[in-house]
């Protein structure tokens, strides 16, 4: 043995830093530590993104709910805007108002669905929702005399790839529709997601919930029902099934399981 040679490395960690950069335990180190250090920054970024992303949604409820009642235009302010709406917390059993059992500013009728005490399992599941909550928040716009305007009710259902989740915004007299609209879903565009097309949302406007005899008759379908043309709205073209879905979802919810009882109290002049 020479006298320039190096000694021989003790230890692991002596060993590891003399070994070759090219060698598999350093490569493997580089590796785990630059996925280490790329998973820490992710997490960190979710977690300090997560109250932004929270008040966006919410801001992008409250749009939707100002758009679906005809009074939202670009670059007003939507916090402002929204207050003029009343919410209160429904119990969809009783068409009454709970608000003394619950916040409607806080209350999350999306997650009371996936509680057992808040929501009760559905036998007959025409929207596909499996669950659904017992109260849901609705809100009430006034006009400037305090008379009832409009009132907005959430509503959901699966089309064909995914649950739709929107609003329907209904006049006054509980019947007249005023408009609807889908502020989140996953179908595809150019077809299921022509959901949101004005042009087809337009077409809800001034349609019928009930015809005289207080059965429901609106129907979303290719060709137009007998009760006739206030009751129809023409399915999406190239997309039946999402139109199916929105069909049975609007169907469900203007219905004895969803917010017929609320409905029947509106139609009555008792709300
Ligand atoms: C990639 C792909 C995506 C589709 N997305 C949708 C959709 O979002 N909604 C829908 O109803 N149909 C969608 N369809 C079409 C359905 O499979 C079906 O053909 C259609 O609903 C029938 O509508 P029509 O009777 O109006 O042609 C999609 C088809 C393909 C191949």
């Amino acid at each position: 043995m020479s006298d320039t040679q190096s000694p021989e490395p003790k230890g692991a960690i002596a060993k590891f830093l003399a070994a070759s950069p090219d060698s598999v335990g350093k490569t493997i180190f580089v590796a785990v530590a630059i996925c280490l250090v790329a998973s820490m920054i992710v997490s960190a970024a979710a977690v300090s993104l997560r109250p932004v992303q929270e008040a966006n949604k919410l801001k992008d409820k409250q749009v939707n709910v100002l758009q679906v009642a005809g009074v939202y235009e670009p670059g007003i302010n939507v916090t402002e805007a929204f207050a003029a709406f009343e919410p209160h917390v429904l119990d969809l059993a009783t068409g009454e108002f709970v608000d003394d059992q619950f916040d409607p500013a806080s209350f999350d009728d999306i997650a009371a669905a996936s509680n057992p005490e808040l929501s009760v399992a559905l036998d007959d599941d025409p929207a596909g929702i499996g669950r659904k909550s017992k109260y849901r928040v609705i809100y009430l716009l006034r006009d400037e005399a305090g008379a009832l305007d409009k009132v907005v009710l959430p509503l959901h259902g699966y089309g064909l790839w995914s649950t739709l989740y929107g609003f329907i915004a209904l006049e006054s007299n509980g019947n007249d529709i005023f408009g609807l609209q889908f502020y989140q879903h996953g179908e595809t565009p150019g077809l299921g997601a022509e959901v949101d097309n004005p042009r087809w949302k337009a077409l809800w406007n001034g349609k019928k919930l009930r015809d005289e005899a207080g059965d429901l008759q609106i129907t979303v379908a290719k060709s137009q029902p007998a009760a006739g043309p206030d009751f129809y709205i023409d399915a999406l073209a190239g997309a039946t099934l999402t139109s199916v879905g929105v069909d049975n979802l609007v169907k469900f919810w203007m219905g004895d399981a969803g917010y017929g009882p609320f409905l029947t109290k509106l139609q009555a002049g008792e709300i």
